[in-house]
């Protein structure tokens, strides 16, 4: 049996570069992520610019996925990604994460893949729907789009990572990759992958942030984000156009907290009751504030002011990191070139165990691969 290293701690985690990132991301994971950078506990941690992924629902814009590569880095960056701690890393460069893919295929099967929740949601919103060979009307599932959890997979596997900090969306993808782990050990009688855990946020709020408009996900597509890389104007804007409730019309009419967006984001992003007494010292807490607000008596515009400042007390540092970093995108250029490299060299070695576990790694020993047949041979000659 192939050995692993059990004791050390691992993180692999990642984005589609698609776009800016939003405070859904945030929340869900980018902060963690910083926080769990800072606290020493890791050995190692890899982030993972998913290049290949977006691909696979952007094939025909390979400029749009090209674009946000720096993008999305300057987003990690500023967001207190520390390139001395971290290992930021571009997908489709690192040759070994193709190959694991292909291997890995041949372990699910495409009734497990369709009852992937992620997969089946997102196909819907982009119109990835009917799969019937024999209708020529229906766009169709392209293979590459539904098979990506397998590449998701070979990405988390290859760094043997323990450890997965990601959104709530993400559970699917984690699930699908210890079992193809599972698998894999099994049949190829090895110890080389790792069953990794996914690592969501504690705060609900956190987990799936809806959108400014009250919308289930924050997200692009739907229009409905604050982008860490907005200005000032921009979010004071963003906040005062959000989503509140639409049966609290004056001031002193009782109103809900639940699926007010003020509220759920004040559960989201408030740091801890101080921010009360600096900010609003009318109020001791969140729970005394809604209390008030669902009393009656309370006006919206107050609210959204408070949930301004709590915002910006946030986003000012991260704008800050952001205009260092702008200036100096070459630097960008080599955090990601290094970070690759050494990506490369790591997801290499699990390769080579992969192949060792399969017996394919024809080249490395070319005594026992004659020595095989020659036994074989012999073999079928004492059949006959
Ligand atoms: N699927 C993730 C997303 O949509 C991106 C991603 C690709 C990822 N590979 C990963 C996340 C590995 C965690 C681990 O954002």
């Amino acid at each position: 049996m192939l050995a692993k290293d059990c004791t050390k701690k691992i993180i692999l985690t990642g984005d589609r570069p698609t776009g800016k990132l939003h405070l859904g991301h945030y929340v869900g994971s980018l902060k963690r992520r910083v926080e769990l950078q800072n606290s020493g506990n890791f050995d190692e941690i890899n982030i993972l610019v998913a290049d290949d992924q977006a691909l696979t629902d952007n094939w025909d814009n390979p400029k749009k996925v090209r674009d946000n590569i720096i993008e999305v880095t300057l987003d990690y960056l500023s967001a207190g990604i520390d390139p001395d701690k971290a290992n930021i890393c571009i997908q489709s460069a690192i040759p070994a994460l193709h190959a694991l893919t292909f291997y890995y295929m041949n372990l699910v099967t495409t009734q497990r893949l369709s009852r992937n929740p992620t997969v089946k949601s997102e196909m819907k919103l982009r119109g990835f729907t009917g799969n019937d060979v024999d209708n020529d009307n229906e766009q169709g599932l392209p293979a590459g789009f539904f098979t990506y959890p397998v590449s998701q997979a070979a990405d988390i596997t290859a760094f043997k990572a323990t450890t997965v900090p990601a959104g709530e969306d993400q559970m699917p993808m984690v699930e699908q990759t210890r079992e193809i782990a599972h698998r894999f050990n099994t049949i190829y009688n090895c110890d080389v992958l790792v069953e990794p855990d996914i690592l969501i946020p504690d705060v609900s709020a956190q987990r799936r942030l809806p959108g400014l408009d009250g919308k289930a996900k924050m997200s692009k597509s739907l229009g409905n984000c604050i982008y860490l890389s907005d200005d000032e104007k921009t979010v004071k804007q963003k906040v005062m156009s959000m989503y509140t409730d639409p049966t609290h019309i004056n001031i002193a009419d009782p109103g809900h907290v639940e699926g007010n967006m003020v509220f759920t984001y004040l559960d989201a992003f408030l740091r801890d009751d101080s921010q009360f007494a600096d900010y609003l010292p009318d109020y001791q807490n969140l729970d005394e504030m809604k209390e008030h607000y669902q009393k009656g008596g309370l006006g919206d515009m107050k609210c959204k002011k408070f949930l301004l400042k709590v915002m910006e007390e946030m986003l000012q540092p991260i704008r800050v990191e952001r205009a260092k970093w702008s200036a100096n995108i070459g630097d960008v250029f080599d955090i990601l070139k290094a970070g690759t490299d050494h990506a490369v060299k790591v997801t290499n070695a699990t390769l080579s165990e992969c192949r060792e576990a399969m017996k394919i790694n024809y080249f490395d020993d070319k005594a026992s691969m004659v020595a095989d047949w020659e036994a074989w041979e012999k073999e079928s000659h004492s059949e006959a």
